[in-house]
């Protein structure tokens, strides 16, 4: 009886969870902000090297307003919007291989990639190349 009920109650949950998702605006169920995988915090850049950023892609809705993505660095929260690492790719793809530009080497990195919207990196170092020392 008692199992019954939380069954019962289990499922009403569900359904008004359902009614709640399907009332939002499409715009709002499309937008796609996949969590960054790497570089994560402690993650440690040389200038000038290749590095794949990473991103989990496992809940990407069927429809997604903007499928082309853009990979921006931030120094200390700050974007440097107007030099991306990369952009245009498909956000679907899931990584995308950047070249470490030749910043002042610091460890309070991130990166940001935007589809719809932005999610950031965990903070992270980049170095002199060994060359530059
Ligand atoms: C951004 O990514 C984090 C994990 O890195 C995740 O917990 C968070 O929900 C994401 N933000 C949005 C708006 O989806
Ligand atoms: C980036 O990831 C792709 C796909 O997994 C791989 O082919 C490539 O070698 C990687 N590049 C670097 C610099 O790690």
């Amino acid at each position: 009886m008692f199992k019954s009920v939380m069954q019962l109650s289990l499922f009403s949950f569900l359904l008004s969870l359902l009614a709640f998702a399907y009332a939002l605006p499409v715009a709002i169920r499309d937008v796609f902000v996949p969590p960054v995988t790497s570089p994560t915090t402690g993650t440690v850049w040389t200038v000038g090297s290749q590095q794949n950023v990473t991103w989990d892609t496992s809940n990407a809705p069927a429809q997604i307003t903007n499928k082309k993505g853009q990979v921006v660095l931030a120094k200390d929260g700050r974007l440097d919007i107007e030099n991306p690492l990369a952009s245009d790719f498909d956000i679907l793809q899931g990584w995308v291989t950047v070249t470490v530009p030749d910043v002042t080497p610091d460890i309070d990195y991130t990166i940001v990639l935007f589809g719809d919207s932005g999610n950031d990196s965990g903070v992270f170092a980049i170095m002199p190349s060994v060359q530059a020392v």
